[in-house]
């Protein structure tokens, strides 16, 4: 499909009855009142604060003032006629110091916006971990300790004991992926530790703290469906050497086995415990509780990777090359929509998933307001038509896709590349904090309608 083929609501068909429309959000890209209401300090404010980390000096300070126009925001969710609401809870609003205190006004914040949905006839989404953890918790070591795990655990039973009466849906973490290997090894996100040890110690623990939050949802949640959201990747070598075939079944177990086998009770994965050498802090009952039943898996898609051999290169010791299709997002991402569809087949057909969404899925595009107050993003309007039929031929191969969030609502604190990259259906203006739905969010809207009235 090209930017002039359109999309119509026959490519969607294969979409179930049901099939839940939503957006998606994370609390630090768009809440701002950073120091409200009791909200302590994440790691992320440390690292957007530190001069040289984030594109322009920008930080999530005041981001999309949501704290304070969440009933605007949820109008625009009306809007667009979305049924379903992805957002995050921010563990340094509800628990912001190492002492285990809970913030009521935290959770008053969340309890307010659960309520509001509902209303609208919203079906809320929280994660509870989108990569801000309470500095106060980085202090005391972060993810690379098990502590953090124990307290992540504690805070998700405060989350439930609160918002548990009226949320069913639950997602314990944002693309741990990240948060290990671009937050502890890459350098690139916060804490910005190179690290191969506290990296892999991160990534376990963080897993441990996904197990610990899904016993405490069960508990206090009864009929609970719990996920974990991960960003996945389909790996292709770029050429036929052994070398490179090599370097991509390294990659694919660092971007995706890591991440799937052992939620899904399998261990991890043999071939990269001994690539990265570092021992897992493995305690009796640990691998169970990580790999405890779920209810549903959560895929992020944005790009697929193509890998070379990098010998020389720190482990994994792969190098990614750019994809060769023409089109790029300013992201400098390619636009590939078959691999969305590819992963949603190995989710059902190796992972066996019986319940799949895709919980983030959108572009960057410089966009701007015209002088009559449009916003006219017709690559984004494609990249998003192109996603929606590939998830539509992945079902009618057989996937449990029961719903499709794109990623943003908004326009955001895109983390280290700041507000310059705009991933959002609705426009910010961050001076005046005018929203504009753009032609893609007015797009999906009309999407959203003819496929619920077929
Ligand atoms: C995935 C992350 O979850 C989200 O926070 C981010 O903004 C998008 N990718 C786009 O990079």
């Amino acid at each position: 499909m090209t930017l002039l083929e359109r999309l119509t609501v026959n490519d969607l068909r294969a979409l179930p009855d049901g099939f839940r429309w939503g957006a998606a959000t994370a609390a630090y890209q768009i809440e701002g009142a950073a120091d409200e209401d009791g909200r302590a300090p994440s790691i992320w404010d440390t690292f957007a604060h530190t001069p040289g980390a984030v594109a322009g000096g920008d930080t999530g300070d005041t981001a999309c003032d949501h704290y304070h126009r969440w009933p605007e925001d949820l109008g625009l969710i009306g809007r667009l006629g979305l049924d379903s609401y992805r957002f995050s809870i921010a563990w340094p609003r509800v628990v912001p110091q190492a002492d285990g205190r809970v913030n009521a006004a935290g959770l008053d914040f969340y309890d307010r916006l659960v309520d509001a949905l509902l209303a609208q006839g919203v079906t809320p989404f929280p994660t509870l971990y989108h990569w801000d953890l309470p500095q106060a918790q980085q202090d005391r070591g972060g993810w690379p300790e098990r502590a953090t795990a124990e307290r992540f655990g504690e805070y998700a039973a405060v989350v439930a004991d609160r918002l548990g009466d009226r949320v069913t849906h639950w997602a314990t973490l944002n693309e741990p992926l990240c948060s290990a290997w671009i937050g502890h090894l890459e350098g690139a996100m916060a804490p910005g530790l190179r690290d191969l040890t506290a990296a892999v110690r991160a990534s376990y623990h963080l897993h441990l703290g996904h197990g610990l939050a899904v016993q405490a949802l069960r508990a206090a949640v009864p009929g609970a469906r719990i996920g974990i959201v991960n960003n996945l990747s389909t790996i292709t070598a770029a050429s036929d050497s052994e070398a490179d075939r090599a370097a991509a079944v390294r990659a694919d177990g660092h971007v995706n086995r890591w991440w799937l086998d052992p939620v899904h009770g399998r261990g991890y994965p043999q071939d990269m415990v001994e690539l990265y050498g570092v021992d897992l802090p493995v305690r009796t009952g640990d691998l169970e509780l990580i790999g405890a039943p779920l209810d549903w898996l959560g895929l992020n898609y944005y790009f697929r990777q193509i890998v070379a051999d990098d010998p020389g290169g720190p482990l994994p010791r792969f190098r990614q090359l750019p994809g060769p299709g023409p089109e790029r997002t300013a992201m400098d991402w390619e636009v590939h929509a078959p691999g969305i569809e590819q992963l949603l087949l190995r989710l059902t057909e190796e992972y066996g998933a019986r319940e799949l969404y895709v919980t983030e899925n959108g572009s960057a595009y410089p966009d701007t307001v015209t002088a009559d107050g449009r916003v006219e993003d017709p690559e984004r309007t494609a990249y998003l038509e192109q996603h929606l039929a590939a998830c539509a031929r992945a079902v009618a191969k057989g996937a449990p896709l029961a719903g499709y969030f794109a990623w943003s609502l908004l326009d955001n604190f895109e983390w280290a590349y700041g507000y310059d990259k705009r991933f959002g259906l609705v426009h910010v203006d961050y001076p005046t904090q005018r929203r504009t739905v753009k032609a893609s969010g007015h797009r999906y809207a009309e999407l959203i309608s003819a496929h619920r009235a077929r």
